[in-house]
């Protein structure tokens, strides 16, 4: 079977490659690397010990994407690329709006073409807006984003519910995640922010490694045991392995289906940084900042319906996120 994975030079599409072909799939790449490296190819490639299929393409290239169906017996998809930075997306919305639904829009005509109708998307816990309270469920009201970022993950979802709803042999899964963290065991790959990370971890491990000098905790007044927000944070190799079991899901069945991957456990930030200073023997120098406009104090999951109809659960810990995360950058301080 074989699998194109967009988005797959990424943070979560590198690792979830690495896992399909641990599984016995054969993966076909494409990424425009507007955040990405090629070196996590050839790092897809040392760990695996394969060569790796890859294509330079944009999904909005239509004429690319037929070519690439053309060439490559496709039997489905996980599709993850796109923008992702939420504070960017308010600056830039149109970009987000046209590359994220755009280019999902122009990918869809093209697998339609293809024949293939099986897909597997990333979507993102932030669909649930900030009025559901956690642990968070699948069958819970979603909208109410944010910020243009979390809004293409909603239209998305629709956009492939509307598709399913016109056309029944369409296999659909969307994943909704929540706080990926942590690297490959080998530390050959990882997270690789281009900029100043916006996330808790990257920030965490840059402070460590000497790259950042200080880490700003958004609030210490939330109503949580500590103060501080709680999220659940996933293990990368985890959340890929659950693209495993939906894929399966969606090679075997027509129909559409959502799933969390998340651990449903909640970890508070300072939860996070004393689990990294205790692997890492590093201190993190951080101090109290105000909160961050449109955070919410407690965000988790319930996983429980990807263990029932994927037989997946989150298997890794806090520490071992940490252990992880930490190996990756202290081998690779300035990323690929
Ligand atoms: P990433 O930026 O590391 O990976 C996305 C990849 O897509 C990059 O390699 C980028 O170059 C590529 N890409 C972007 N636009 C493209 C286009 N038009 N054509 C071809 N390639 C393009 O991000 P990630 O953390 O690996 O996230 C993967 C997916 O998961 C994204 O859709 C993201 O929104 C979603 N997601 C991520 C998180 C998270 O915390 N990391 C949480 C929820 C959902
Ligand atoms: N935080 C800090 N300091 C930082 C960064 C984050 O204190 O420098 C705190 C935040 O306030 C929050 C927690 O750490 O309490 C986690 O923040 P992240 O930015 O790492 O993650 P979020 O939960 O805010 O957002 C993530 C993804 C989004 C996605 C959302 C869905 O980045 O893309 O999960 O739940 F939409």
């Amino acid at each position: 079977m074989s699998v194109l994975i967009t988005g797959g030079a990424g943070y979560i599409g590198s690792h979830t490659c690495v896992e399909l072909i641990n599984a016995g799939y054969d993966v076909v790449i494409i990424d425009n690397f507007s955040n990405s490296s090629p070196e996590a190819i050839k790092r897809i490639g040392k760990i695996t010990g394969r060569e790796i299929k890859c294509f330079n393409c944009d999904i909005r290239d239509s004429k690319g994407l037929e070519k690439i169906f053309a060439g490559n017996k496709i039997d489905a998809v996980i599709h993850f690329a796109g923008l992702k930075a939420v504070g960017e997306s308010i600056h830039k919305p149109l970009e987000y709006y046209d590359n994220n639904i755009g280019g999902t829009v122009t990918l869809l005509e093209s697998i339609k073409k293809a024949g293939c109708k099986k897909i597997v998307f990333s979507s993102s816990a932030t669909v649930y807006g900030m009025k559901n309270t956690s642990p968070l469920k699948e069958d819970m009201p979603t909208g109410g984003t944010t910020n243009p970022y979390g809004t293409t993950k909603l239209y998305i979802e629709q956009i492939l519910r509307d598709l399913y709803a016109s056309d029944g042999e369409w296999s659909i899964s969307l994943l909704r995640y929540f706080n990926p963290i942590g690297a490959h065991k080998s530390g050959l790959i990882g997270e690789n922010p281009r900029d100043i990370p916006n996330n808790l971890m990257p920030y965490i491990s840059q402070v460590a490694v000497g790259r950042l000098r200080c880490l700003n905790v958004f609030g210490n007044d939330y109503d949580t045991p500590d103060g501080t927000g709680i999220r659940d944070y996933i293990h990368v190799v985890d959340l890929a392995a659950g693209h495993v079991k939906a894929l399966e899901k969606v090679l075997g069945e027509s129909g559409i289906s959502v799933y969390n991957l998340g651990t449903g456990k909640g970890v508070s930030v300072l939860e996070l940084i004393h689990a990294f200073e205790k692997v890492s023997g590093k201190k993190i120098n951080y101090r109290i900042a105000p909160r961050r406009k449109g955070d919410v104090a407690v965000c988790f999951a319930d996983p429980g319906k990807a263990l029932r109809e994927l037989g997946w659960k989150a298997e890794r810990d806090v520490d071992e996120m940490c252990e992880d995360t930490w190996r990756w950058q202290k081998n690779n301080p300035e990323g690929f």
